[in-house]
């Protein structure tokens, strides 16, 4: 829905694994619309391809098996300022979100947003710490702590936080 109030016609997805997020963003854009979809292990991109097959929109994804960082350093270098992205979601490596920021404010057009994924981790961001959990849940949640503040403190965006599943917080480019 979100895609279509924008009319977004071309979007960046980093963290693909079978396809879900990538097939429902493929089915909202227009016939001419185009998604540059990254992961770093194409195996589970090609699980959901039979589905994204049928669905008829193949032809609007262009699938790169890489470390997303790279690829989006190359992009900056060989970027127009027509080609712009209308919207990106990020939901792949929590500890590099910081870093996806920084590269996607170069890609994505003023107007446009950038949603990312996993920002409330179950909840736990808006609590103390709760040491029984496992250290790798700690250590994801720290790290949405970190970066929800460094998006609130970022005046190049306005964002919203929204409550729904693990948590999506949405931000429009804004310069
Ligand atoms: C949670 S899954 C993505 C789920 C998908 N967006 C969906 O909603 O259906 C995270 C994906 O990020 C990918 N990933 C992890 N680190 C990455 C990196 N540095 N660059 C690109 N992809 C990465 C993993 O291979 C995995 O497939």
């Amino acid at each position: 829905m979100l895609l279509k109030l924008m009319n977004a016609k071309k979007t960046i997805e980093i963290g693909v694994f079978t396809g879900y997020s990538l097939l429902t963003t493929a089915l909202a854009l227009p016939k001419d619309g185009k998604i540059t979809a990254i992961d770093i292990e194409k195996s589970n991109f090609e699980i959901g391809l039979p589905f994204i097959q049928r669905a008829g929109v193949e032809n609007k994804i262009n699938f790169i098996e890489s470390a997303a960082l790279p690829v989006l350093d190359k992009m900056i270098q060989e970027v127009k300022e027509d080609d712009l992205f209308d919207f990106a979601f990020v939901d792949a490596d929590k500890s590099n979100y910081v870093e996806y920021h920084e590269r996607l404010l170069k890609l994505v057009r003023v107007g446009g947003a950038i949603a990312y994924d996993n920002t409330l981790w179950g909840g736990s961001v808006a609590v103390p710490v709760d040491p029984s959990h496992a250290e790798r849940f700690i250590e994801g949640r720290n790290y949405a702590v970190k970066f929800n503040d460094f998006l609130a403190a970022d005046p190049r965006i306005e964002i919203s936080q929204v409550c729904i599943a693990d948590g999506l917080t949405i931000c429009r480019r804004i310069i």
